[in-house]
């Protein structure tokens, strides 16, 4: 596999002259190993993000327990906290899951901006003609500007319903209560918030998913479609999933 901006090509040198590996381009090959080439780092971009994905999956399915009652929704969230026990002591498997899934957002975050680094350094004179391009407008905005504004819900989130710092209910109420008190129909801006950046986490999971496709190459011929399709229709399912719980908070429904 050829790296961008490293040519490998073969050049005759001039006669006399012994022979060394020529590299031409602007960027030199500073890292070696697995994790410094760009297949690396698309490596781990796509395991990391494999897990955050089943994060979300099983994230948003237990928040529809909202939907039975404050008696499921609490006892769930005990669960999460019980898991292992008594093997393990309370707590200790939720925060093995909580460092993995803050290691995988740190990992996912490194290869993101190093690979764009390296496709920009590969690139240093911008293309003459403006092209509507995959690696150059709609695509870069959503998973650059979209995965901040992720970053800054993520933190916000936790200091609502995990700490309950900018939460009414407070650290003292139960999961439950913090959610009730979360969406509450007169904090609409709140429920305006989380529906802005899941939609983010949809347009990013959507992007994620087809460019995973097509690093897989999986993405051809007759399963082009379909799976463009896929990669949609599971991003949609997951930002109606989510949404779903503080719009009934807000307007009643959950109580
Ligand atoms: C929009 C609907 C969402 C609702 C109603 C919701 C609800 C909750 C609740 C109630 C908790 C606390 C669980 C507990 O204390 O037991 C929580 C934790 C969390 N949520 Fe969400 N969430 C939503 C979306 C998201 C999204 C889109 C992400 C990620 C992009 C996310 C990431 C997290 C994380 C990382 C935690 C901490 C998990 C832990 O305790 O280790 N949430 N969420």
């Amino acid at each position: 596999m050829i790296e961008r901006g490293t040519s490998t090509a073969p050049v005759d040198p001039p006669a006399g002259t012994p022979a060394k590996p020529v590299t031409t381009g602007t960027t030199r090959r500073k890292s070696v190993g697995f994790l410094g080439s760009s297949n690396g780092r698309k490596a781990v971009m796509a395991v990391t993000g494999a897990v955050l994905v089943l994060f979300l999956v099983g994230h948003m399915t237990g928040n529809l327990k909202a939907f039975f009652g404050a008696a499921s929704f609490n006892e769930y969230a005990n669960f999460l906290r019980t898991m292992g026990e008594p093997l393990l002591p309370y707590r200790v498997a939720l925060t093995l899951v909580e460092v993995v899934l803050g290691a995988c957002i740190v990992l996912h975050m490194w290869s993101a901006v190093s690979l764009a680094r390296r496709a920009g350094k590969a690139r240093p004179v911008k293309y003459a003609a403006k092209r509507k391009s995959q690696a150059g407008g709609y695509a870069v905005h959503t998973m650059r500007y979209g995965g901040v504004v992720i970053l800054l819900f993520v933190i916000y989130h936790l200091l609502d319903l995990t700490f309950g710092t900018v939460n009414p209910a407070g650290w003292d109420g139960t999961p439950y209560e913090r959610l009730v008190a979360g969406f509450a129909p007169e904090r609409w801006w709140v429920t305006l918030f989380y529906a802005v950046a899941v939609v983010m986490v949809g347009l990013h999971l959507r992007h994620g998913l087809w460019s995973a496709f097509q690093t897989l190459g999986l993405a051809s011929g007759r399963s082009y479609r379909p799976l463009k399709g896929a990669a949609a229709a599971i991003s949609a399912v997951l930002v109606l999933g989510f949404l779903v719980v503080p719009v009934a908070v807000m307007s009643g429904v959950i109580k």
